[in-house]
């Protein structure tokens, strides 16, 4: 048998409607934001990722999935959605039309990580990119989109963590600090984080070694090193998130695995669902936009991760029943078969879900069958109602019967 590569999964078809309630809710959520959605491709060239995501992040380091192609391009499977959205905003000439530009992408991603609960190597996300505005209020409405996705999906027992990491200026006297205050412990970091030191020392901060963990606890925070703008536009984003009564903790640790943010940065965690309880995560990139050569136009976002919010509507019972059949017609003898082929193809034109048999099963096997895909009802046709043009109708769940002019059928159908 040939089985699936690690850290990629099926979706079966019992389990897809949960799939399409998430895409469903995250859709009917972003256009109620007047955003709009933006495809672009799987796969990229690297440099969209080596210098998007940035080179000193894990992702750009140790998680692609990069290779050459026939024609000796080097080309990555895009391990998140927002480099390669910039790219396209930038490349189609977006950045020149009617600004803010909102808009919103379900796709998937590839990381080439050690698979675990809610981590695998194909997964798949929903996000949004904001173009245009540096206003705090921009701040908080991606805030507020993430957070009414999560309430009309039925998420429950969620915290939002926010945080600021500032500007490049703010981060140059941070990142001395920093540095001061780890040196001490240079020797115990983990190897990782001893890289980090000097190329990105803040990334340290969200180590999960215990050691590491254990040495930036009493840390300085970036959050008493914020120039004056950074400061104020921190506090405008609180104080709206306030004013919509979005609650929120403060968490100066929050620095996130990719280079491109600066200021507000903000993650949904869940303590339901293990060590990867982090759903969504995004921040402000007012750099990313001008880096890709598309000018000083800001950026702000979030994703979240789709597996990792199914494993917490699975915890919550929430996700809408699939549709079901509502009709199953079974017919006995090859005339009454031509009738049930008639039949279902008039009722699917209403719009109502309708199947027939395709396996010449006696009528016992086909009840059987019509009960295990939980048909509402099932219509019977042998050559008496041929004849009669009618069928009789049983009711699955009342187990109630009547027979029923064919033509009428779906007036029946509740
Ligand atoms: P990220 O934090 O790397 O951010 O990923 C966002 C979400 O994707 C995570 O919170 C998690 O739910 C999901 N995720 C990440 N890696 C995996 C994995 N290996 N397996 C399953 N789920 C995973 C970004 O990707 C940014 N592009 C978000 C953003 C958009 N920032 C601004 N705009």
């Amino acid at each position: 048998m040939i089985t699936l590569p690690k850290g990629t999964k099926d979706v079966l078809p019992e389990n897809s409607y949960k799939w399409q309630f998430v895409e469903r809710v995250a859709r009917e959520t972003a256009k109620t934001f007047n955003a709009k959605e933006i495809r672009t491709p799987t796969f990229e060239h690297t440099e969209v990722f080596s210098r998007g995501v940035g080179e000193t992040t894990d992702i750009v380091n140790k998680e692609m999935y990069t290779f050459l192609d026939k024609g000796g391009r080097s080309i990555t499977l895009k391990p998140e959605g927002t480099a390669g959205v910039v790219r396209s905003f930038v490349e189609s000439g977006l950045y020149a039309g009617a600004l803010p530009l909102k808009t919103y992408y379900l796709t998937p991603c590839f990381r080439y990580e050690r698979p675990q609960a809610g981590r695998l190597r194909e997964f798949h996300q929903f996000g949004v990119e904001f173009f245009g505005a540096d206003d705090a209020g921009f701040d908080a409405e991606v805030i507020l989109l993430a957070k009414t996705f999560l309430d009309n999906l039925g998420v429950k027992n969620i915290t939002l963590y926010i945080n600021s990491i500032g500007c490049k200026e703010c981060r140059k006297a941070y990142h001395q600090a920093l540095k001061e205050y780890l040196q001490a412990n240079y020797d115990d970091l983990c190897d990782l984080c001893k890289d980090r030191f000097d190329k990105n020392p803040m990334r340290i901060l969200d180590c999960k070694n215990e050691n590491c963990k254990k040495i930036t606890e009493n840390a300085p925070s970036i959050l008493d090193y914020l120039c004056s703008d950074c400061k104020a536009h921190f506090e405008k984003v609180k104080s709206l998130l306030n004013a919509a009564g979005v609650e929120y903790k403060i968490d100066a640790k929050i620095v996130r695995g990719l280079d491109y943010y600066v200021r507000t940065v903000f993650e949904f965690v869940s303590e339901n669902i293990g060590a990867q309880g982090t759903v969504l995560g995004g921040g402000r990139y007012d750099g990313l936009v001008e880096q890709f050569g598309g000018g000083k136009i800001p950026g702000i976002g979030f994703a979240a991760g789709i597996e990792r919010l199914l494993l917490l509507l699975e915890s919550a019972e929430s996700i809408e029943k699939q549709d079901v059949l509502t009709l199953f017609v079974a017919p006995m003898g090859d005339e009454a078969r031509a009738k049930a082929f008639e039949i279902v193809s008039a009722i699917r034109k209403k719009g109502i879900i309708a199947d027939t048999d395709y396996m010449n099963r006696g009528i016992k096997a086909q009840f059987k069958y019509a009960d295990k895909l939980g048909a509402k009802y099932v219509a019977v046709i042998g050559s008496d109602e041929l004849s009669r043009g009618i069928v009789k109708l049983k009711n699955m769940t009342s187990g109630e019967e009547k027979e029923v002019c064919a033509d009428e059928l779906s007036e029946h159908l509740k």
